[in-house]
């Protein structure tokens, strides 16, 4: 058994998020499809993926025995001074068919932030490639998360996360607010509020000079932010602001990517091709770290195809041969089992369940969803639509975890997240576990 003393080293340690529960009772020890067993051997359903990120479900053989196969053939070598390896080429080829337009060329990265990095990075250099050199800011959301690193945390819209940083940060770059229907549709209808906060977008890059906005990046769905999900036709009204002033836009699907909401990928709702397009997590559903930016063919076709100076500089890890040959493997079952459909039908059938279940609760301000994520907002029981108070909300945690389930409760909104291999029985389990730890909290 792991003991207390060993877990204290890790430095996410020193700080308490389940302070009602022993650190060496949250030890996770194995895991098979949505469910996970602690080592003191407590089942427990994974209502959030781990992070979102493991879509295809937990103990699938065949990623591991395509990372064992690769790490004996070949388990690393750089992709940069123009060597390459199979599984990478193979990987991103599959990428620019399975993403929508002609989103063609990757560059490889470890994680979402530094695929968002390498977004950022790529509009750039496009622009310094264009000779339009004053283009350098990226305009985001508030609300909007895009990774842990200082660049990401310049477009960071949760300024709670930043504040330490501050003075590290460009202090130029403009954060519009998102349309969020359940906050601040008022009176109107989500097509006004989708013209209301396009319009504060086109004003923000106007205001800053379009001539030194370099892209807009967002999230189709705001995950960290609280579950935020635009009307659909927001990132249509995106796009056309940016070819309208000449701005790329970056689209960070590091959550949304890869069937979460029920379609490959999220844009695809509203059939809006971004320049660049970030993807992390269920690349590889986890099994081993891999991101990736995706872009555009005139993105690429803005360098010179015979130059030997590069562009945009990668990691070390790049294209790793053994993290692409897990993305394959990984693709292959999301493919093979129909995952991307199965998150549609399942998402809908949680949607519906938990609106039947809690919809109505006095502490139940919203219950919304896009595929699978689904979230419930919760407000103050007095009728006055008040975020109910954040502590409260995160004994959910712990009410759903004595009922069986890891969901994740913060802020104001309790967020699920399963993976994409759920069933049937497993959702309306789901449900009943979130109704009766809802029905718990309202009667405390
Ligand atoms: C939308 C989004 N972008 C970027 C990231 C950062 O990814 P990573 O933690 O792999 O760096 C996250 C992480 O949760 C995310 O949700």
């Amino acid at each position: 058994m792991t003991d207390a003393a060993s877990i204290n080293h890790l430095w996410t340690h020193r700080t308490q998020d389940h302070p009602w529960l022993a650190d060496e009772e949250l030890v996770i020890d194995r895991a098979e499809g949505v469910w996970v067993w602690t080592e003191r051997g407590t089942k427990l359903m994974d209502a959030f993926a781990g992070l979102a990120v493991v879509n295809v479900g937990h103990g699938r053989r065949e990623i591991a025995e395509a990372i064992a196969e690769q790490t004996v053939r070949l388990a690393y070598y750089p992709t940069t001074r123009q060597f390459s390896n199979r599984p990478a080429a193979e990987l991103a080829t599959r990428l620019a068919r399975l993403t929508p337009g002609d989103l063609t060329y990757t560059m490889f990265a470890v994680s979402g932030s530094e695929a968002n990095e390498r977004s950022m990075q790529i509009a750039r250099h496009y622009w310094l490639a264009r000779g339009r050199e004053a283009k350098h800011k990226v305009i985001s959301l508030q609300g909007g998360y895009h990774g842990a690193t200082s660049g990401t945390y310049a477009v960071c819209g949760l300024p709670h996360m930043v504040q330490a940083y501050a003075p590290l940060q460009y202090p130029g770059f403009a954060k519009v607010t998102p349309p969020h229907p359940f906050r601040d549709r008022g009176t109107g209808t989500d097509t006004e509020l989708v013209e209301r906060r396009a319009e504060e977008l086109r004003q923000a890059i106007l205001a800053e000079g379009p001539e030194t906005v370099s892209a807009v990046i967002l999230e189709p769905i705001l995950s960290s932010g609280g579950f935020i999900i635009p009307p659909l036709g927001w990132l249509r009204a995106v796009r056309a602001v940016c070819d309208e002033l000449e701005v790329l836009m970056i689209a960070d699907e590091v959550i949304t990517g890869f069937g979460r909401t029920g379609r490959w990928f999220a844009v695809e709702h509203e059939d809006v091709i971004p320049d660049l397009m970030s993807t992390a997590k269920g690349i590889t559903s986890g099994y081993i770290p891999l991101s990736a930016s995706i872009a555009r063919r005139h993105l690429a076709e803005a360098f010179d195809a015979h130059t030997t100076q590069e562009n945009v500089h990668p990691n070390t890890y790049a294209a790793h041969p053994v993290a692409c040959a897990a993305a394959l493997a990984n693709l292959d079952i999301m493919e093979k089992d129909r995952l991307v459909e199965n998150a549609a039908a399942m998402g809908a059938r949680l949607l519906a369940g938990l609106q039947a279940a809690v919809g109505k609760r006095a502490i139940v301000g919203e219950v919304r969803g896009r595929g699978l994520l689904v979230c419930v907002d919760l407000v103050e029981p007095d009728g006055s639509a008040r975020a109910l108070d954040a502590k409260r909300v995160a004994e959910l945690d712990r009410k759903a975890w004595e009922r069986g389930a890891i969901v994740y409760a913060r802020g104001s909104v309790l967020r699920l997240a399963p993976p994409l291999c759920i069933t049937g029985q497993e959702v309306d389990k789901l449900v009943g576990i979130v109704a009766d730890s809802l029905a718990a909290l309202e009667k405390d």
